[in-house]
């Protein structure tokens, strides 16, 4: 098994695979898809994926790796980021957008959900992942940094200032507001990485069958309200709402 915390993000994918349907080939955009990770794997399993960020080291070593990977004719880079993605990809032509670890970063998060929702085809999916709040506040007071740690525990998303505080981190109310205003029906949000990165890596390397006991828990508390409330991550699948 690779680390767990690899293993939990990749899972991630697959449940957002799983929950587009149906079995098939999908047209799968993943916005701020970095060095290719995912899509590459994704292309291995047969799905067409193109990879919107607007860093160029990140595309040039997403080339590189989806050749390596024999996967180069699925995989197509475009460098560009959530606000001319309008430009950049067809309307209506994706079953399948990745938005994970970016709505953090973007200048703002509600354009950049509702861009992604103009690519969508009918009945398609996005899934977002972002990083928890009260998670980053628990790792600062954890590190001592109790003057840090009050200052995110008492920030919100709507008055964020990225160049202050930082990557945006988020409670899941505000992941499903920000949703529901840029038009989709979102699942609850479920937790990523609960414990997996509290845990030392000395527990879960040296012990033999650490890392899938470890895994296993993840996946047992992962749609407890009580336990993503905690998670490092925090991930939600939604479609268009088209009543
Ligand atoms: C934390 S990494 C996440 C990479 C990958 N999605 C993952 O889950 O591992 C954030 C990525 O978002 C990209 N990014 C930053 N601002 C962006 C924007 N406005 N639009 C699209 N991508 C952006 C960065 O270049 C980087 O590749």
């Amino acid at each position: 098994m690779r680390p767990v915390r690899q293993e939990i993000m990749w899972q991630a994918v697959l449940d957002a695979v799983a929950a587009t349907g149906p079995e098939g080939p999908l047209d799968v955009l993943d916005v701020g898809g970095g060095t290719g990770g995912d899509a590459v794997r994704l292309a291995g399993l047969g799905h067409r994926v193109t990879v919107v960020d607007p860093s160029p080291d990140a595309l040039a070593s997403l080339g590189r790796r989806a050749a390596e990977a024999g996967v180069g004719d699925r995989v197509v880079g475009v460098l560009a980021d959530t606000s001319d993605l309008g430009e950049q990809v067809s309307p209506r032509s994706v079953d399948l957008a990745l938005l994970h670890g970016v709505l953090e970063h973007v200048d703002h998060p509600g354009e950049a959900l509702r861009s992604v929702a103009g690519t969508l085809r009918d009945g398609g999916v996005v899934s977002v992942v972002v990083a928890g709040r009260p998670a980053a506040v628990l790792a600062r007071a954890l590190a001592g940094d109790f003057d840090g740690a009050a200052a995110l525990a008492g920030a919100v998303v709507e008055d964020w200032d990225l160049k202050v505080q930082g990557p945006r981190r988020y409670v899941a109310a505000e992941l499903e507001a920000l949703l529901a205003a840029a038009g989709f029906s979102a699942s609850a949000p479920v937790g990523l990485r609960t414990f997996a990165d509290l845990v030392p890596s000395a527990v879960v390397d040296t012990e033999p069958g650490a890392r899938e006991r470890l895994y296993a828990l993840e996946r047992l508390v992962r749609t407890s309200r009580d336990f993503s409330a905690v998670s490092a991550g925090l991930h939600t699948l939604a479609r268009l709402d088209l009543r």
